[in-house]
């Protein structure tokens, strides 16, 4: 038994911010940018490239592929934290968008783990009622999230947004497990402010704003090790070989990164699917827009075991294993 996906389906915004682009705003150069995280480019969203609309589109995409109607669609989860809106929820837009009008809709924000987590709870949802079909969604504009005159954080970033359509199926095909963990203590290191929380005085000074904080170096340190940790604890639970694995789609943060974990865990570049090149990271939306790229690319074939894994703010991270 198994809740497999039916589709996969991707929209990135127009614009492209390239390396030299960002030349022009903070004080850097395209060699230390590709040097040190291997992007060269990003999509920043314009007008009418909302979140729940990158989202939409990108769902449309996926429902097209599985041949689902609006109407077949039971529950919509978004992985985002950066919403046009804080109330009602993206999904909520996406849910009005699609006129998927048989769907509860809900957001889940674990930052960058957020597609992964979603896809967990989805697939748990599949499972215990076999008649539901849900979209899972990662979509993010954190392009507005951003301080543009922070060089440490405005290189990384870009906009986008992934899905997947996902139902029941008498098969060993699906979503086999996963391994997720969070450590809230670390906060710090990678965060944004929103509104304040509380009203102390009805303008209270020094607000931040809402912008990516981030110390480089001790996310970089966590993440390399955090996700090498997830991965080989659910492979061990899973009784599985690396080697049995076909095809690895990690969460797009860096390059740097990437490397490091997959010469520790010892996996081969050519089993790697690797886009951070063209849209850095795309926090929630970078695992489904590298799934669905991997997919429509023909990397993956039937029965293939495929692994994903995540790191972000919270600090939450991951692992999860599926069979295509
Ligand atoms: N262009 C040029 N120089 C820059 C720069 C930029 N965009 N950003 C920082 N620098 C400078 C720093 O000011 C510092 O200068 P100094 O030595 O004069 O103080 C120098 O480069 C080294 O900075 P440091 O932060 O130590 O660089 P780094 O090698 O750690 O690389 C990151 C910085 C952000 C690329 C790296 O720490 C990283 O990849 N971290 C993980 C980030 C991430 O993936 N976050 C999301 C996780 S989901």
């Amino acid at each position: 038994m198994g809740a497999v996906i039916l589709g996969t389906g991707s929209c990135l915004p127009e614009r492209i911010l390239s390396n030299h682009d960002l030349e022009k705003l903070v004080d850097t150069s395209d060699e230390w940018i590709r040097s040190r995280t291997g992007i060269s480019e990003r999509r920043i969203s314009g007008e009418g490239e909302e979140a729940y609309r990158l989202a939409t589109t990108a769902a449309r995409n996926a429902m097209e592929m599985a041949g689902v109607e609006p109407s077949e669609i039971d529950l919509i989860i978004v992985a985002t934290m950066s919403s046009h809106m804080t109330m009602p929820s993206c999904a909520c837009f996406v849910q009005n968008e699609l006129g998927a009008d048989n769907a509860f809709a809900y957001d889940l924000n674990a930052a960058c783990s957020g597609f992964l987590y979603s896809l967990d709870t989805a697939s748990k949802h599949v499972l215990c009622d076999q008649e539901k079909t849900v979209l899972v969604i990662g979509a993010e504009t954190l392009s507005s999230r951003i301080n543009w005159k922070d060089r440490n954080t405005c290189i990384l970033f870009g906009d986008g947004a992934g899905a997947v359509v996902m139902r029941y199926a008498d098969t060993i095909r699906g979503v086999l497990a996963s391994q997720l963990f969070s450590d809230g203590a670390l906060w710090k290191l990678l965060h944004m402010h929103a509104a304040p929380s509380c009203n102390p005085a009805i303008d209270p000074p020094g607000n931040p704003g809402s912008h990516i904080l981030m110390e480089g170096r001790d996310v970089f340190k966590y993440a390399v090790k955090a996700m090498e940790s997830a991965v080989l604890q659910l492979l061990e639970k899973e009784n599985i070989n690396l080697d049995d694995i076909d095809l690895v789609i990690p969460h797009q943060a860096n390059i740097r990164i990437l490397n490091k974990l997959l010469s520790r865990l010892g996996v081969k570049q050519e089993k790697v699917f690797i886009n951070v090149q063209k849209y850095g990271n795309t926090s929630a939306a970078s695992i489904p827009i590298a799934l669905d790229e991997a997919n429509r690319e023909g990397r993956l074939g039937e029965g293939d075991l495929l692994l994903i894994c995540s790191f972000g703010g919270g600090f939450t991270w991951g692992a999860g294993l599926l069979r295509w």
